[in-house]
């Protein structure tokens, strides 16, 4: 299916749409948006209110109670570089509660508070949260270079699977959500675990949780931008080849279309967004109103050359144009270059990066080695 899927999309240029695209600076009821107080009074809750019920679904905050227990049941894997915290956390609601799983590792011999990185993970090996996969999530480097990381695997929230998304948070504490078609689904979920993360970075003495970073690759990479959206305590968030319904625009309907993405994971968006298969033009946003819902803080982007399913060309322009928030509303220092196909090096803009690599779709030391660059000059 998937490779049925991959061969039937559209790879021609010549072929994508002319796009006319929704204005971020236009309110619903027509007036100009050029300073702050107006974008963060009306126009940024309009268009956090559209993906939230076209796109995404609903991220729902409420709960009665959380509570974080060190569990500890595996061995350290990186005893001389990091202290190893195994943690379960456990959220109620309605007397229900779910409890799901975070590793955090703590560089050892320094002195904290430690910046944090949080990686959404969804790798098939160790659902549980326990994968130490150097090549995805490289640990040891992290912690030389003085931060704290962690991870949560997506489906201690919500299995990555269209039968069994629902056995996670979503039948034990927000069923009423099912059926609702702004309901949340997965990304919702793992976004919801996103928070509580951070929840738990916030009450840590060794964690500097205003000097938090979430990242996600791929699907995760669109759940992470949809979290920083909802939640203003990520101070920079990576979202590495997220494409079609992450940072790629769904206009351009290159690579993987909305109606391929719906078909073959209903159970990612909210059910509004199938309305859209096929008919990406009468979307009342497009993927580049997503990174002014996250500003000021930052964001960064990347893409594989080898990856055209996720549309390169479409998320370079998705946070080109998503960008002019930054500029703009925020004041921030940016000059994209103004052509795609003749990009070089990285580019790492006040607040705003992304790059393009050779090679497939993966996250691998080369992204993480230019995101810390960014992050180098931009956590401040
Ligand atoms: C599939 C899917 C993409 C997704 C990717 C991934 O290819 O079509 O939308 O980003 O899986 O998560 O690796």
């Amino acid at each position: 299916m998937t490779v049925q899927a991959q061969n039937q999309a559209n790879y021609d240029e010549s072929k994508v749409p002319a796009l006319v695209l929704p204005d971020p600076f236009v309110s619903e009821k027509g007036m100009l948006i050029n300073n702050l107080a107006d974008w963060e009074k009306i126009r940024r809750p309009e268009i956090f209110h559209l993906f939230e019920s076209v796109v995404y679904g609903i991220l729902p905050k409420n709960f009665d109670a959380i509570s974080f227990e060190k569990v500890n049941e595996k061995e350290n894997p990186y005893p001389d570089l990091a202290e190893l915290e195994e943690v379960n956390i456990t959220v109620s609601r309605n007397g229900k509660s779910h409890t799901m799983r975070i590793n955090l590792f703590l560089p050892k011999d320094k002195k904290g508070p430690f910046p944090v990185i949080l990686l959404i993970n969804y790798q098939p090996t160790y659902p549980d949260g326990s994968l130490v996969d150097e090549a995805f999530w490289p640990v040891s480097e992290l912690l030389k270079r003085g931060y704290a990381t962690a991870s949560f695997h997506a489906e201690t929230v919500a299995p990555d699977n269209n039968e069994t998304y629902k056995n996670g948070i979503i039948n034990t504490l927000y069923p009423e959500q099912i059926g609702m078609p702004n309901g949340m689904k997965a990304y919702g979920a793992w976004g919801w675990g996103s928070m509580r993360a951070m929840d738990y970075f916030e009450q840590h003495p060794q964690i500097d949780s205003k000097k938090s970073i979430l990242v996600g690759h791929s699907r995760t990479g669109k759940a992470a931008l949809w979290t920083s959206a909802n939640d203003p305590r990520w101070a920079i968030t990576y979202a590495n080849e997220s494409g079609c319904g992450g940072a790629a625009l769904s206009r351009r309907k290159y690579g993987e279309t909305v109606e391929a993405i719906n078909n073959r994971f209903p159970y990612w968006f909210a059910d509004n967004f199938k309305k859209y298969n096929g008919k990406e033009e009468t979307l009342p946003i497009d993927q580049h109103m997503l990174p002014g819902l996250i500003a000021p803080r930052a964001i960064y982007y990347s893409s594989a050359k080898g990856d055209q399913w996720a549309d390169p060309k479409g998320e370079f322009l998705g946070i080109k144009l998503g960008s002019r928030v930054y500029s703009e509303i925020y004041g921030k220092k940016i000059e994209f270059p103004s052509e795609f196909e003749t990009l070089k090096s990285p580019i790492h803009q006040e607040s705003v990066g992304y790059h393009i690599r050779e090679g497939e779709h993966n996250l691998t030391w080369e992204d993480w080695s230019h995101f810390l660059e960014f992050v180098g000059k931009n956590l401040k």
